[in-house]
């Protein structure tokens, strides 16, 4: 497999073609974003902890047969994965009351949500990512409601693999965000599930372990990120 030229530059990846159309380059960068790019840094070693992180988390849920279009880890901060036409629509899915929904609501951070909650988002930067529904996805064109459904079940199968993971390994998965795309008609999970876009507290403490470390200026981020990934069974290269 031959990396060719550069697709497309992201706010976190950046995405490559391949000499194979099927296939792309996922490099993951040290470039760190919040509130829509406003806040940005380089953060050493995010790239690599997120590619290794991404790739244990893809594996686990293959084994658990959900369909993603992760390939294999190619080196420290690459990955290859199928190459998808994207469905600009984010599937979040919330157990613990945070961020956007306490803001929103004006209800408590911490609250245990059950059922857990399903939301969807507008992939769009300009428009800040607003929050959506189906109908106006089926409106709009954004993506059929069958694909709808089937997203929705993929992300609610992922919660169950994911919660029993992180709760192994001492941590609350709070809430994440997922993205989809279609490879030969089928809806398969793409992107990155890295503590970049979840919520992830210790147990005990309830310490946030996650980008609002970054987003809040904590501190310790990578060193949180690592610490998530050590604890689930991820041993990171040097
Ligand atoms: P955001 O940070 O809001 O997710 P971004 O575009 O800045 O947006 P990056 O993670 O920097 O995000 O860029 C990666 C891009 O690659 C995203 O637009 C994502 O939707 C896209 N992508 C992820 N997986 C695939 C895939 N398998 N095929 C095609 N595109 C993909
Ligand atoms: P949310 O609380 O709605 O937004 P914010 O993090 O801006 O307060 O986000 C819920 C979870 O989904 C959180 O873990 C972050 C993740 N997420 C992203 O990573 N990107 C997105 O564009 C959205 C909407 C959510």
């Amino acid at each position: 497999m031959e990396k060719r030229q550069e697709l497309y530059a992201g706010k976190a990846k950046s995405v490559y073609t391949t000499d194979d159309p099927d296939l792309l380059v996922l490099q993951f960068r040290d470039d760190t974003s919040a509130f829509d790019g406003k806040k940005k840094e380089a953060l050493a070693r995010k790239g690599l902890v997120n590619n290794v992180f991404n790739a244990f988390i893809m594996e686990r849920l293959e084994d658990a047969g959900i369909p993603t279009h992760f390939e294999k880890r190619l080196s420290s901060t690459e990955s290859l994965v199928k190459k998808m036409e994207m469905i600009p629509v984010e599937c979040v899915v919330r157990n613990i009351a945070a961020g956007g929904l306490v803001k929103r609501l004006g209800v408590e951070e911490g609250m245990t949500l059950t059922p857990p909650t399903f939301e969807l988002f507008l992939k769009n930067d300009e428009k800040g990512d607003p929050m959506i529904n189906e109908s106006l996805a089926e409106t709009f064109g954004w993506a059929k409601p069958e694909q709808l459904a089937k997203m929705k079940d993929l992300t609610f199968k992922v919660n169950h693999v994911l919660k029993q993971l992180f709760t192994e390994g001492g941590m609350l998965l709070v809430d994440y965000k997922l993205e989809f795309g279609i490879f030969n008609g089928q809806i398969v999970l793409g992107d990155e599930f890295s503590p970049d876009g979840c919520r992830l507290w210790d147990a005990n403490t309830r310490e946030k372990m996650d980008k609002d470390r970054f987003r809040q200026g904590l501190g310790g981020v990578i060193e949180a990120y690592e610490e998530v990934g050590r604890r689930i069974g991820i041993n990171f290269p040097a």
